[in-house]
């Protein structure tokens, strides 16, 4: 795996590789996880022989608050450049923020537009600006034809499917499914923030996103009960509930008096000072 940390040291190293086959990328935060490292493992089998696996490692300042964990997200780079050399990347781009941001934050940024007012974004404020400015910045540098992202997160795939679609990049966006831990935790860089007692009760928010499910799976949900059974059930696990709603999968405008498939069930809770989100799409 070559790895590279200048945006012209990356330019170059593409132009060699010369590929014959499709360039895929899949950017992170680092402390890497097996949600991750399936997302390259996606990314390899897309590639073939033919293309290459770009992954990139950028603690991005401009998606966090200011009382957000920037300066504490763990990271773990030795750990996380030996995954991904074990998991066929071919190429791994890892710059520090003076190289992203040279002269300070953007001053041109992107709109989110308004998928981006609800849920995730209305609580933390200014995110998805970040967010879709990064990640048009690193496909502006990397220039996949492939961008693989987690349904994990997935208000940020929405977002930037959406800025993909508006803005004309030349980049096919592949949405691979949550990992989770087998008592279904979806995997996070933030799950070891968790301590030993807190780590059983994160499982509440997946038991109540498959609570809802059931309801839906069903018969006629009723959206109001739908979402106050979710919220209940994460909140007997004493995480506080910043919202359990079943949304429409496109608009994620949340479901009238009842729930009609296909619909996405979020959850974003916190327990300490740590804040994990959940989904569970529901196509039928
Ligand atoms: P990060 O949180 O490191 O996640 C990188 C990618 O991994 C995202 O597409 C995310 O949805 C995916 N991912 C995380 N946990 C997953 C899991 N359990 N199963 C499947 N996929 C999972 O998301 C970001 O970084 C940043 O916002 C980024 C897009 C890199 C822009 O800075």
């Amino acid at each position: 795996m070559i790895v590279v940390s200048g945006i012209a040291e990356y330019r170059e190293a593409r132009r060699k590789m010369n590929l014959s086959g499709p360039l895929v990328f899949v950017p992170t935060m680092g402390a890497l996880h097996a949600g991750h490292g399936a997302l390259i493992s996606m990314a390899r089998g897309l590639a073939g022989s033919a293309g290459a696996v770009v992954a990139s490692i950028f603690v991005n300042p401009s998606q966090f608050g200011p009382n957000e964990d920037f300066h504490r997200y763990p990271r773990p780079f030795a750990a996380d450049t030996a995954l991904l050399n074990e998991l066929g990347t071919d190429l791994l781009f890892a710059p520090d923020v003076s190289r992203m941001y040279p002269a300070g934050p953007a001053v041109v940024t992107v709109d989110p537009g308004p998928l981006a007012d609800v849920l995730e974004g209305a609580i933390r404020p200014g995110h998805f600006r970040g967010v879709c400015t990064v990640v048009a910045k690193l496909l502006a540098i990397v220039t996949p034809d492939i961008l693989i992202l987690g349904r994990k997160d997935y208000q940020q795939q929405a977002v930037v499917k959406q800025m993909i679609q508006d803005l004309n990049f030349c980049t096919s966006l592949v949405v691979a499914p949550t990992v989770r831990e087998p008592d279904g935790l979806a995997m996070s860089s933030r799950n070891r923030y968790l301590s030993a007692d807190q780590r059983p009760r994160a499982a509440a928010i997946y038991q109540a996103l498959q609570k809802g499910r059931d309801m839906v799976l069903t018969g006629r949900a009723d959206t109001a009960s739908l979402n106050a059974l979710m919220t209940e059930h994460i909140n007997r696990a004493g995480l506080t509930v910043d919202y359990a709603l079943a949304c429409d999968p496109d608009t994620l405008a949340p479901c009238a008096k009842y729930v009609e498939c296909p619909v996405v069930l979020l959850a974003a809770a916190r327990l300490g000072n740590t804040r994990l989100i959940d989904n569970l799409l529901i196509e039928k």
